[in-house]
């Protein structure tokens, strides 16, 4: 038991999905997991844990922005052992080319934060996704016809920017599309020596303004949510 996490030490899953939303948590374990047992309530923060193609693994919410998903993470890592953390979320696009619904593998994950700087008196940390989690993903998205794109995204501490144009300066560098999670996860995963992938789909364009309505949101986390669970599952978590 840890303190946002009331399960016993055994009831979470060496690999764990990270939606932010707590119901996509159980809508996953609902829809896609055999055997499935709820290990967490606590602050409606559902978790849960269940097979999926013979291999153990748990889906867990951890709420939006950085301070909350590094709660989770942390104690998935290391009150719970977990060795492959696999975040599926949605995203802002920040580029004219990667259109609504388009899924994204952030390979690293730029941020406005203090959040990781404060750990390198700070300096600057380049927060990284593991190299095996994306040649795996790349390799299932090619076999479930998924076109992905895979780049740098920003991880911010806001949704409701006080400059509607600060996202700019980051599209002008490449970066693909706003979140409000990775950098901690990537940060905290490399600290602990486990293995941590953020897959997206593009939920709305800071370009064009377009929005995806709640049907297109399901129907292209369906597809999210499958490349993330044959990914997970691929990983042998006994090594290191
Ligand atoms: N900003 C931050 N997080 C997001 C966005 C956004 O525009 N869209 C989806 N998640």
């Amino acid at each position: 038991m840890s303190i946002h996490i009331e399960a016993s030490k055994t009831a979470v899953a060496p690999r764990v999905l990270l939606p932010g939303d707590p119901l996509r948590a159980k809508f996953i374990a609902e829809n896609y997991l055999s055997d499935t047992r709820r290990y967490n309530e606590v602050r409606g923060m559902y978790g849960y844990t269940g097979i999926y193609k013979g291999k153990q693994i748990s889906v867990q919410g951890t709420g939006m922005g950085m301070p909350s998903h590094a709660i989770y993470v942390h104690e998935l890592i290391n009150f719970y052992d977990v060795k492959t953390l696999i975040r599926i979320g949605s995203c802002g696009s920040m580029q004219p080319n990667i259109g609504l619904r388009d899924i994204i593998l952030a390979i690293s994950a730029s941020t406005n934060s203090a959040i990781i700087n404060r750990r390198f008196d700070g300096m600057n940390f380049a927060p990284t996704a593991n190299w095996e989690l994306i040649t795996v993903a790349t390799k299932h998205a090619q076999n479930l016809g998924i076109d992905i794109k895979a780049g740098n995204i920003l991880s911010s501490d806001v949704f409701y920017d006080e400059d509607p144009e600060s996202w700019k300066n980051w599209a002008k560098y490449g970066v693909l599309a706003v979140e409000m999670e990775a950098a901690a996860l990537y940060t905290l995963a490399s600290q602990f020596g486990v293995r941590a992938l953020c897959i997206l789909t593009v939920s709305d364009s800071l370009v064009s303004g377009e929005k995806t309505s709640a049907q297109e949101r399901e129907k292209s986390f369906t597809q999210m949510m499958e490349l993330a669970l044959e990914t997970a599952v691929e990983i042998d978590t006994s090594q290191p």
